[in-house]
């Protein structure tokens, strides 16, 4: 089915396949009046006025702001729980040290596979509905071979049901389970669940939370390698709590990103950029851990290619907007509107790997593009907590529309 949107006010893009550092964060491309054509997945022509032979639908935009489905590369949106107590505890003073995990362990350990895609559905469906429409969702309440590889299943599961790209992250390495040694844990992650998650292609990175009272440096080298080693590609939950010098090893391991990074130092933050790792930051779990926030102006002054993600989870992030987090991070990080839009296109996509695809609107890329009732894109900030999508188009095809 071939698409013309017709009577687009503004259409915004950054434009590549290589993430925008640095200065080319604000390089976004600004059509005025344009059309846009799709052959029912890509992008076939952008232009003042396209011929109307061939097309089977027009949606007209209204004179609204079309911009790439936003790319969401680091959420934990499967669990069983929520941690709404936990939360306000929290803000009477009870500092957040991760002992949450283990309760949602407990919890996924007592709840089906098909509950589990149930209960994250409804979440996917409002993701959905603000304008993601890539999200990576990574395991990690599962913390034994049985539970983990029940997370990939329903991740797998979710997949199929939802008109969005869904990339899977095993992230065994969260917590350390209490039922068993902080060495045999690791040993079940690398002689039992790697292979497993291998043998049944359930997942596309390999991710560690080393922190603080987590995995180590020397730990998260160990079972990184082996995920490498087993074709996965890597992540690191780095530098979150402490700076325990995360950044410095996603470098050293060539990671594909380093992600949190509240805590991560100025020679970190340089190891990231002599190595090409993309920091993916999360304001909205700054903003709920009422942490500071992290350096992302001095990360884009020295270069780097920041994205944007939610982080949604149970234990410090119910934030699934994607609107929210572009927010935080104008608000609160201090980016331009347009280094946000940036950092929730194309460095997102390129930090799940998928910049040949999507992150921009151009000729040859997927068509995943949402519609948004604003008159400017730089209304976006300014109407904080707002969701303005009217429309969202995944592969060409019109996968959500506001009542
Ligand atoms: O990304 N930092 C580690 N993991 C999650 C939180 C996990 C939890 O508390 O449930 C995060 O913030
Ligand atoms: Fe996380």
């Amino acid at each position: 089915m071939n698409i013309l949107i017709t009577n687009i006010g503004q259409l915004i893009t950054p434009h590549g396949r290589a993430p925008a550092g640095g200065k080319q964060m604000n390089d976004l491309t600004i059509y005025e009046g344009v059309e846009l054509l799709t052959n029912g997945e890509r992008i076939t022509e952008i232009a003042a006025r396209i011929d109307r032979a061939g097309v089977d639908r027009t949606i007209d935009a209204r004179g609204g702001v079309v911009l790439p489905g936003l790319v969401d590369p680091h959420t934990h949106a499967v669990f069983a729980d929520t941690r709404e107590e936990e939360f306000l505890a929290r803000l009477q003073g009870n500092p957040y040290d991760g002992g949450g995990i283990l309760a949602s362990a407990r919890a996924v350990a007592t709840t089906s596979e098909e509950d589990l895609v149930e209960g994250a559905l409804p979440y996917l469906q409002r993701m959905l509905a603000c304008g993601t429409t890539t999200v990576e969702i990574k395991s990690g309440y599962g913390l034994s071979l049985e539970n983990e590889i029940k997370l990939l299943v329903a991740i797998r599961q979710l997949k199929k049901m939802m008109p969005m790209r869904v990339v899977p992250t095993f992230l065994g390495a969260h917590a350390f389970p209490k039922e068993i040694g902080r060495d045999d844990y690791i040993s079940s992650i690398i002689t039992e669940m790697i292979p497993t998650v291998r043998r049944r292609r359930l997942a596309q990175f390999c991710d560690v939370f080393c922190d603080r009272g987590f995995y180590t440096r020397a730990e998260t080298r160990t079972i990184l390698r082996a995920a490498r080693g087993a074709g996965l590609r890597l992540k690191l939950h780095a530098d979150e709590l402490a700076d325990v010098g995360g950044a410095e090893l996603a470098a050293e391991l060539e990671a594909t990103s380093a992600d949190h990074l509240l805590k991560v130092s100025e020679k970190g933050i340089k190891r990231l950029k002599e190595a090409g790792v993309i920091p993916v930051l999360l304001p909205g779990t700054a903003f709920n851990l009422t942490s500071n926030y992290a350096p992302a102006r001095r990360m884009i002054e020295l270069g780097l290619p920041v994205a944007l993600a939610s982080d949604f989870n149970p234990g410090t992030c119910p934030i699934y907007s994607m609107w929210i987090v572009i927010g935080l991070a104008v608000i609160k990080m201090g980016l331009s509107v347009e280094e946000a839009i940036t950092a929730a296109t194309l460095n997102a996509a390129c930090a799940l790997e998928l910049s040949e695809e999507i992150g921009s609107l151009e000729k040859g890329k997927a068509a995943d593009l949402i519609l948004l009732d604003l008159e400017s894109y730089r209304q976006i900030p300014y109407f904080f907590g707002h969701n303005p999508v009217r429309m969202v188009i995944q592969g060409g095809k019109v996968v959500y529309e506001s009542a």
